[in-house]
């Protein structure tokens, strides 16, 4: 692997945090992005989803300050972005700042006394690619903030979920990008070779599946189309409404309490077409969650093959968040020999990801790039992952 994806020069980073802000930094921090194998745009509809971290990781270089105010640069955007804690909300958030400013005003909220702090970033996650970029900062710099000021409550998997709420409510009021809570709970919770089952009705914890890809000469191919993607241009928070606005119609919980078995009906009460449609993508597509898990555990890669059509076709078709770019990525996988391809994250553009025998890596990578050059599309970017660990302290 490049040092780009996997080893990070660590030594490199803290040079790099002495030139940029002349003093000795406290410690690293990194944290994964994620792919999602199913279950999309479920779990701010109460859902299941079935993420797995990725071994891009953002990594983050902090000390901690005697004021109230963070600094922050990145190795990858240009300029220093400087914040004032106390007047976060007021103003200017800062752009990207806003994610790792908006974790310490969000543990503040929670109750606990942060600080200032010097910050450099160095994300590896690619940004815009649906793969989590902005979970991974907020995770990394969370765990830089429970070490530097020594917060209380956050050890253990209970208290990385409730570090995983905190990041969600930065993301969602300060950041303003209303998602639910996947992204950062994979980030901070993801153990290596498995998969996570994420149960979003209720205060569930959740469940480590094995998902061994090494072990039967596997892989999983991520397919960024770099079509452009964002959570917070109001598309997706459209499609949150859409969900709320079919819940209050229904009268019910969440979209969650309506199963299988009550899909027909449920379709048979709602006022208009796109809503039976957006509610006929979230409830079978908590079904096929529970399908993959299921033949998961079988080594069934047909009915794996299967689920991932059908989600595809349900995002495309009913909830339609895909594009012709990820279209044209799972079209072209599947045909250039992919077990099972499908849209992965919010969509909108951003990644595909495709299960693939690992001998196949290059033929498939070639076959989308070519197909993307033929449409006169951007370049792809298209590499393998395994399944990997959570956010860590490096040192
Ligand atoms: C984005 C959001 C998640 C989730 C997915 C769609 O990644 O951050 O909360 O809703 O989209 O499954």
């Amino acid at each position: 692997m490049t040092n780009e994806v996997g080893r990070t020069d660590t030594n490199g980073l803290v040079r790099a945090f002495r030139d940029a802000f002349g003093r000795e930094p406290e410690g690293v921090w990194s944290a994964p992005g994620r792919v999602n194998l199913i279950g999309e745009h479920t779990d701010y509809n109460h859902g299941l989803c079935l993420p797995m971290a990725i071994p891009r990781r953002t990594h983050v270089i902090a000390s901690a300050r005697e004021d109230r105010v963070v600094r922050l640069v990145s190795r990858q955007l240009p300029g220093e972005r400087t914040v004032a804690l106390d007047r976060l909300l007021d103003g200017d958030r800062g752009g990207w700042a806003a994610y790792a400013v908006g974790v310490l005003w969000a543990l503040e909220q929670a109750g606990h006394r942060v600080g200032g702090l010097d910050v450099l970033v160095d994300g590896r996650v690619p940004l815009g690619a649906g793969l989590s970029s902005s979970a991974a900062l907020e995770c990394a710099v969370a765990l830089a903030a429970v070490d530097l000021f020594a917060l209380r409550g956050f050890d253990g998997d209970e208290g990385r979920r409730a570090l995983a709420r905190v990041c969600v409510r930065a993301e969602n009021e300060v950041a303003g990008a209303p998602t639910g809570g996947m992204d950062q709970t994979a980030s901070l919770l993801a153990r290596p070779d498995t998969v996570l089952l994420l149960d979003f009705d209720g205060d569930h914890a959740p469940r480590h599946v094995p998902f061994d890809l090494d072990a039967h000469d596997l892989s999983v191919l991520v397919l960024n189309t770099r079509a452009q993607h964002s959570l917070d241009d109001g598309r997706y928070g459209n499609r949150r409404e859409e969900c709320a606005r079919a819940v209050d119609e229904l009268g019910v919980a969440s979209l969650r309490d309506v199963g299988p078995a009550q899909l027909d009906e449920a379709l048979r009460r709602l006022s208009d077409d796109l809503l039976r449609r957006r509610v006929r993508h979230v409830v079978t597509e908590v079904d096929r969650v529970t399908r993959t898990v299921e033949a998961l555990q079988l080594d069934d890669l047909a009915a794996l093959s299967g689920l991932f059509e059908e989600s595809h076709a349900s995002l495309r078709d009913d909830f339609e968040v895909s594009c012709a770019e990820l279209d044209l990525a799972v079209e072209t996988a599947r045909a250039a020999g992919a077990l099972a391809a499908r849209m992965t994250g919010g969509g909108f553009g951003g990644s595909a990801i495709a299960v693939i025998r690992t001998v196949d890596t290059d033929v498939i990578s070639a076959a989308v790039e070519q197909a993307f050059a033929d449409r006169g599309f951007r370049e792809p970017e298209c590499f393998p992952v395994t399944a990997t660990g959570a956010a860590s302290r490096e040192r």
